[in-house]
């Protein structure tokens, strides 16, 4: 698959109102793609006023929908609203996330049920939904915002980086049985990046990782996240740091100790 040519083309992002999801919106309209952006009905207003600045700023056309994906339905509700937008999709955008931090067997079982259903379900089924007729009309792209809490295991937020574990081995597979098909899965990795998703549940202020790598910057990790996807990139880690540290940590290291160094830096100060 060469460069991607996103102009003209139909994007829908998922928790498209803050953080990550926001910043990539912005990034594919201002490659002229035309975009759906979903939010829960609690950010209704503020997701219609963003639209609008996009609509104003980058000359594209700009839907929003609602949806809960905690929701049983909330996939399948997700895809009819987009379907009573546009005819189809070229780019599904798997983005919206939840998080807690804590220790496992004190967090709420109702807390690793949210997290397991929109970080993993949602994802999947919103893939299962769409994906069929992209290889239908032999063309379509599934970007879904993983993490690098997918390639090591994440103590005191061990159900959120096993998601995304799940969805790093989903994406990596069904991108090989996907070959020749002209639709291809991408996975946008990122470190620890400064969005509301750091400041709920109980998240420290500070972590030793922070220390270490420090934070991203939203709009940085979509800038470079879209333009890797338009390179082609299959699973891109943004931060040129964390590339190198999760290369070594993952062919050098033997897993108790990758085990190790991350429930030490995974700690709040
Ligand atoms: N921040 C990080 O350190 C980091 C690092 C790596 C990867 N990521 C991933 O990046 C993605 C975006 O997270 P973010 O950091 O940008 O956080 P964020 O600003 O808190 O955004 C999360 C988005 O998910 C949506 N969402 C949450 N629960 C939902 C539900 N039940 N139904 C529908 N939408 C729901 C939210 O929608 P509302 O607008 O309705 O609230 C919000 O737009 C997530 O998949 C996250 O795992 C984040």
């Amino acid at each position: 698959m060469g460069i991607i040519n996103l102009k003209g083309k139909t994007v829908f992002i998922t928790g498209g109102s803050s953080g990550i999801g926001k910043e990539l919106s912005r990034c594919f309209a201002r490659e002229g793609s035309n975009l759906i952006l979903m939010s829960r009905e609690g950010k209704k207003e503020v997701l219609k006023e963003w639209a609008e600045s996009l609509k104003r700023t980058y000359s594209v056309e700009v839907w929003t929908i609602t949806c809960d994906l905690s929701r049983p339905d909330g996939p399948e509700d997700a895809y009819n609203q987009v379907k009573s937008c546009v005819p189809h999709i070229d780019v599904l955008v798997n983005n919206a996330g939840a998080m807690a931090f804590g220790p496992f067997h004190e967090l709420s079982p109702s807390t690793h049920d949210q997290i397991l259903v929109v970080n993993a379900r949602a994802y999947m089924m919103l893939m299962r939904l769409f994906i069929p007729e992209m290889v239908q009309r032999k063309t379509g792209y599934v970007l879904n915002v993983c993490s690098v809490s997918a390639f090591v295991p994440t103590p005191r937020h061990a159900v959120y980086g096993a998601t995304k574990a799940f969805i790093q081995a989903l994406s990596e597979a069904v991108n090989e049985e996907l070959k020749g098909t002209g639709v291809g899965i991408f996975t946008l990795n990122p470190g620890y990046t400064d969005t509301p998703l750091l400041r709920g549940d109980g998240f420290p202020q500070k972590l030793r990782f922070y220390r270490f790598a420090g934070k991203s910057d939203p709009a940085t990790i979509a800038e470079k996240g879209v333009q890797a996807f338009i390179r082609g990139k299959r699973v891109y880690i943004p931060e040129p740091h964390l590339r190198f540290l999760f290369f070594v940590l993952n062919r050098f290291l033997p897993k108790r100790v990758i085990n190790a160094i991350s429930e030490l830096m995974v700690k709040g100060t």
